[in-house]
């Protein structure tokens, strides 16, 4: 791939990823690697510039993490943040000390004043809201940098030396608390790096079916597609790319939400390549019957689906390639030197020792889940598969809290289908990150028309969050609810009561299982 990139070095901060991906909205490639990477490796690539990620260690401390001081020497332009802001000083000969209270430790949005000159700075207001986290202070700047903005309890919040193309940085500009901190990025990228701006998705997907169409050649391809996002967007990129050697397989275990084993079949059923939709509702039906432990379901599911899927590879015989559709984030290369660690519970665990197979294909796996949706706009797959909410391996088997009948599965299928519909109208589903109903196990008594009921309760979940690990409760209005809950009742036959969850994550979890 003949993009330019920027290389991101990883200093063990928190705000890496974010980094990349604002990057990458500037219209430039980037890579995320770990600060110890080799400096011939990095040379290697042709980078047009780096940025030094933030980090939790003070630069003075012996164990602290540093970098090859000869990457100075290779003539590229440097953006330091933060730790990298540091650390670039004291290698250059400055030197970096912890900040006396008095001084220059800041914390939290501060008042900072630019110095227009500075090509960092070039275009913007002479003042604005920066983010600052740091607890040290740059007592000398190195020979050759100036000091191009200031707050008022820090003289050196950003420091350049213009000539070599080093801007270094005191606070975060890839955070949105701090004003103008794209452009400040954007300047870094267009002004310093002489960026053309040449990554745009439909440029990124001519490149990879070229490189796919490379790889493969006459070879055979096997996808596991479960209708998420992911492995969709490998799919039809993968179509696309080698068309009629892609065989997909979609195990549709009952366990989907409504009507979306047949959606998924109407996108990928028509087209060159291979679609094999395994109907396995009842066997897997059969496995769980009366299993009510939710790690227990986890572990039947997981197992039944390789069982399925070494059931059909057998079928096809020996495959090249067994495509997977990891996408960047599962791939973290830490900052702290471990290996590249994939999570496990993305694709289908254990898969590749069942199928008979010489490689693994990864075509998303530089891309972010938002760059995965774009790519799958510029394939032409369906909005409502592009936006798909996250939905979990296991489906709607940890959404029926206790044990499984196909009539409680439907039950929950029809109420979770009017929620998100009403979702969906009210025009709030790109504000809650992942919403549905559960089947709780209460019975409780109600009166409908004339008659006494005891019926099941559904409950509602809705969340917004940045990373799934922690979740608030969200603030669905009262008038929707109110809709969904009316809806609901008189819709779904077995359902006389309707509740929504107002706990967040920790303590609760997303799901109830
Ligand atoms: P929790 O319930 O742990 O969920 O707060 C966090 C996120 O993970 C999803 N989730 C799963 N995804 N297999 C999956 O593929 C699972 O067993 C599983 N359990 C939870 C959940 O939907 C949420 O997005």
């Amino acid at each position: 791939m003949d993009h330019q990139l920027i290389i991101i070095l990883d200093f063990g901060g928190q705000y890496n990823q974010l980094i990349a991906r604002r990057v990458r909205e500037c219209g430039v490639y980037c890579e995320v690697k770990p600060y110890h990477t080799p400096l011939a490796e990095l040379a290697a690539r042709k980078p047009i510039g780096f940025i030094f990620t933030g980090g939790p260690n003070s630069v003075y401390e012996t164990s602290a993490p540093h970098v090859d001081p000869a990457l100075f020497e290779l003539g590229v332009p440097v953006l330091g943040i933060c730790y990298g802001c540091q650390l670039m000083a004291q290698t250059l000969g400055g030197l970096v000390t912890a900040a006396q209270d008095d001084s220059a430790r800041e914390y939290g949005k501060t008042l900072t004043y630019y110095d227009g000159a500075s090509k960092l700075f070039k275009g913007l207001p002479a003042q604005g809201i920066s983010w600052m986290s740091h607890g040290d202070y740059m007592a000398r700047v190195p020979q050759g940098f100036a000091l191009t903005a200031h707050t008022d309890a820090c003289p050196n919040a950003a420091i350049a030396d213009e000539a070599r193309g080093f801007y270094g940085v005191q606070y975060h500009p890839e955070v949105d608390h701090t004003e103008y901190g794209l452009a400040m990025l954007r300047n870094f990228l267009y002004e310093v790096c002489c960026a053309k701006g040449d990554w745009t998705m439909g440029d990124y997907l001519k490149s990879s079916v070229a490189l796919l169409r490379a790889k493969v050649g006459e070879g055979k391809v096997l996808l596991a597609l479960s209708g998420g996002v992911d492995s969709s967007v490998a799919a039809a990129l993968l179509d696309r790319a080698v068309g009629k050697q892609l065989t997909c397989v979609f195990v549709d275990h009952g366990l989907l939400r409504k009507n979306e084993g047949d959606e998924v079949e109407a996108v990928f059923g028509g087209r060159d390549m291979s679609f094999i939709r395994v109907n396995a509702e009842d066997r897997f039906l059969a496995k769980l019957a009366e299993v009510e432990d939710p790690e227990g379901k986890r572990k039947i599911i997981g197992e039944e689906f390789i069982r399925v899927f070494e059931e059909e590879a057998k079928k096809i015989g020996a495959v090249d390639f067994l495509a997977q559709g990891t996408i960047y984030p599962d791939v973290i290369e830490s900052g702290t030197g471990d290996a590249a660690v994939i999570k496990s519970h993305h694709n289908v665990g254990g898969l590749p020792d069942y199928v008979d197979f010489k490689e693994i294909l990864e075509p998303l796996r530089l891309l972010f889940k938002d760059e995965v949706r774009q790519l799958g706009r510029e394939l032409g797959l369906p909005e409502a598969l592009i936006m798909r909410q996250p939905f979990p391996g296991p489906g709607l088997a940890i959404r029926v809290i206790g044990d499984l009948t196909k009539d409680k599965l439907d039950t929950l299928r029809e109420a979770d289908a009017i929620f998100r519909e009403e979702i969906a109208k009210a025009g709030l589903d790109g504000a809650i990150h992942q919403y549905f109903a559960v089947l709780t196990n209460l019975r409780s008594v109600g009166v409908m028309g004339d008659g006494r009921t005891y019926d099941r309760a559904i409950a509602l979940r809705g969340v917004t969050t940045s990373d799934f690990m922690t979740a608030d409760w969200a603030r669905i209005p009262y008038e929707v609810l109110d809709r969904v809950s009316g809806r609901i009742v008189n819709e779904v036959p077995g359902i006389n009561r309707v509740l929504y969850d107002v706990t967040s994550k920790p303590p609760a979890t997303i799901e109830f299982e």
